[in-house]
């Protein structure tokens, strides 16, 4: 088992900064999904950490060795590649074979590692077929197979589950999840599919423009978002930002005043989650004037406004005081969970540290 450390990561490809002073500890056995943007840098990282791309400055520690100046195979992971390359000229056993091989496992082992890692992505049936004879979803598995066949102690994943469908992908998120909490892996999992870093992952980090934004629990990234960019980008709706008057210490939402943390600007940006908005008395809410209704089963998606700023709530189809239904154009009160109010700078975008 194994821990990695990441610190002061750059990477510069001539005028593009690819990763500006990266620091990451990811701990022993941990899950980790690094969440972000297309062409945040994700990649460019988990090429580093393997060695197949040199850092422009910073260090990479596996456990307690510095591997910075090692080869990839002498670092002691495994990588699942975002292009998932499978060797054409071998068989599916042979590529999942292949780390086995190359680290001369013996015959039985080798047998027993691939069956292994082959039942858990469901690719038995195509054991003696060449990759050339597969889907891409296949191919895809037959890549994350090669990298758990070798059990390794670090496995770094590079979006491994993108080519599978829906129903698919849900059932091998799960199994990975299970095999890897069991077998102890410390693993790096890259995505930009929120719910998927959701679902899997014991910390996530988010990325932006090559530096991380937040590293945290999936209910910290999710209530107490460090910035904007974060609370927009995570979660579907993306969390409600209304940029609000200070007066006094407390912010001016409608007929509601809500006590900022001390030493708040004579602006403020407040974010609000859409499911901890709800329905309340007039007098004891906010007006939201309502646009678009579409029911979501159980809950209703509300698009609107408030404080003339677009704002989206969930609230139960038959939630009390919603009475009449949801005509375009009616005004509804609302009310935002006192405990899930997050307070940013209106200039930075940063949360205020008080609120936290
Ligand atoms: N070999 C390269 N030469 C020049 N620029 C590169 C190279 N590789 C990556 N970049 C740039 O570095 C940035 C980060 O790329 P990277 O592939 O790490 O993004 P990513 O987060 O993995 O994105 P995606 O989700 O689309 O895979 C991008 O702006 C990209 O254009
Ligand atoms: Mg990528």
């Amino acid at each position: 088992m194994a821990t990695i450390g990441i610190d002061g990561i750059r990477k510069s490809f001539g005028a593009v900064q690819a990763l500006q002073a990266v620091e990451l500890l990811v701990r022993d056995g941990e899950f980790l999904a690094l969440l972000g943007p297309s062409g945040c840098g994700k990649t460019t990282l988990l090429r580093i950490i393997a060695g197949l791309e040199t850092q422009t400055a910073g260090r990479v520690r596996i456990g307690e060795r510095d591997v910075t100046d090692l080869p990839p195979r002498r670092r002691g992971l495994a990588m699942v590649f975002q292009n998932y390359a499978v060797f054409p000229h071998l068989t599916v056993f042979e590529n999942v074979a292949f780390g086995l091989r190359m680290g001369k496992a013996p015959k039985d082992r080798v047998q027993r590692q691939v069956e292994r890692a082959a039942a858990l992505l469901h690719i038995e049936p195509y054991l003696g077929r060449y990759p050339a004879q597969l889907s891409g979803g296949q191919r895809q598995r037959v890549a994350v197979a090669r990298a758990l066949a070798v059990e390794p102690e670090v496995l770094l994943m590079d979006e491994p589950l993108s080519n599978l469908d829906a129903l698919l992908r849900l059932e091998m998120r799960a199994e990975l999840k299970a095999v890897l909490a069991e077998a102890g892996t410390t693993t790096i999992y890259v995505t930009h599919d929120q719910t998927e870093a959701m679902g899997l992952a014991d910390r996530i980090a988010v990325m932006q423009a090559g530096r991380i934004e937040q590293i945290g629990s999936p209910a910290e990234i999710y209530h107490r978002p460090g910035s904007r960019f974060v609370g927009a980008f995570v979660g579907s709706p993306p969390m409600n930002f209304l940029r609000l008057p200070v007066r006094n210490g407390a912010a001016a939402l409608g007929d509601l005043s809500l006590p900022c943390p001390p030493g708040t600007a004579a602006e403020v940006l407040l974010g609000l989650r859409a499911e901890d908005l709800s329905p309340a008395p007039p007098g004891e809410g906010f007006a939201f004037t309502l646009r678009v209704a579409e029911p979501l089963g159980s809950h209703v998606l509300l698009t609107g406004s408030a404080a003339n700023q677009p704002m989206r709530a969930v609230v139960p189809y038959e939630a009390e005081g919603v009475g009449e239904g949801f005509a375009p154009g009616r005004v509804l009160h609302l009310r935002p969970h006192p405990g899930r109010l997050n307070w940013m700078d209106a200039e930075s975008g940063r949360a205020l540290e008080a609120s936290r």
